[in-house]
């Protein structure tokens, strides 16, 4: 961590930069009211991942997977973005060249009007047929069990990339080239502990970019980066956008 940089230089930078790339997790939805995953109130404390978001735990237990996504879906229902989450629309018009990596499925980003973005662990709001492997958007709460293709009949997952599994090659693919080129990474509210999302800041180091972390607590990620700001991301996040 370093003190040399106030958040105004953090704010000119972004601001004269041609291609700033976001990595996010859920610190930033945090302040919409969200549960976050790890710490004191996170969602594992109360409930073992390899129990619910596994594909093995799917296998076993269907109808508890789902009901646990049905939990979370009525929860997300009521959510709303937050003001960090509109900075962030708002710096995509600005700036030349700006993508979000986010690692939240909560789809809070593209409802506040994110375009260019990579939902690298899924969205919450689309299924997955575990038979013809198709893909698409379903908001309903909660959903019946047993969910059914509309397609080919075969049983629905959430379209979540689960512990055990790979990201998708083409939200890989996005990802490491805005981190490949971009001249800026911001990194808001993750704990910086799952992969590969916990390797991309020196992905982004080592090309050059000035990397900025914004969050409540020091993560792995601090001794890393160019500066860290510790603080809510609905506090820290709009300073970065010119009144
Ligand atoms: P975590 O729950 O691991 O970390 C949340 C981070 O946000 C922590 O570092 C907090 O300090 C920080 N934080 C909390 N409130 C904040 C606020 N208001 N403003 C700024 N920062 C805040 O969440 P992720 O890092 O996103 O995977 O977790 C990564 C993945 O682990 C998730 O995508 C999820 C989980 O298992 C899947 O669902 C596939």
């Amino acid at each position: 961590m370093s003190s040399q940089f106030t958040i105004l230089d953090v704010r000119d930078r972004i601001q004269q930069a041609q291609s700033v790339t976001v990595l996010t997790g859920a610190g930033i939805s945090a302040d919409s009211g969200v549960p976050t995953f790890r710490g004191p109130e996170g969602l594992w404390k109360n409930f073992r991942p390899e129990e619910l978001a596994s594909p093995e735990a799917f296998d076993r237990d269907p109808q508890l997977v789902w009901e646990w996504y049905n939990w979370r879906r009525e929860l997300l229902a009521t959510k709303r973005p937050n003001i960090a989450h509109e900075t962030l629309v708002k710096l995509e018009t600005l700036i030349p060249d700006f993508w979000v990596i986010t690692q939240n499925v909560d789809g809070l980003h593209t409802t506040a009007g994110t375009q260019n973005i990579s939902e690298i662990h899924g969205n919450i709001w689309k299924v997955r047929c575990t038979q013809c492997q198709e893909v698409s958007q379903n908001t309903q709460v909660p959903l019946a069990f047993p969910p059914n293709c509309t397609d080919c009949g075969g049983l629905l997952r959430p379209h979540i990339v689960w512990f055990g599994e790979a990201l998708a090659p083409k939200d890989l693919e996005q990802s490491y080239a805005a981190l490949n080129r971009c001249d800026l990474l911001l990194i808001i509210g993750t704990s910086g502990v799952v992969y590969p999302a916990a390797s991309f800041a020196p992905v982004a180091k080592d090309h050059g970019a000035f990397v900025v972390e914004l969050n409540l607590d020091p993560t792995p990620h601090s001794p890393v980066v160019d500066v860290s700001f510790q603080g809510r991301a609905k506090e820290l996040v709009p300073l970065l956008l010119k009144e």
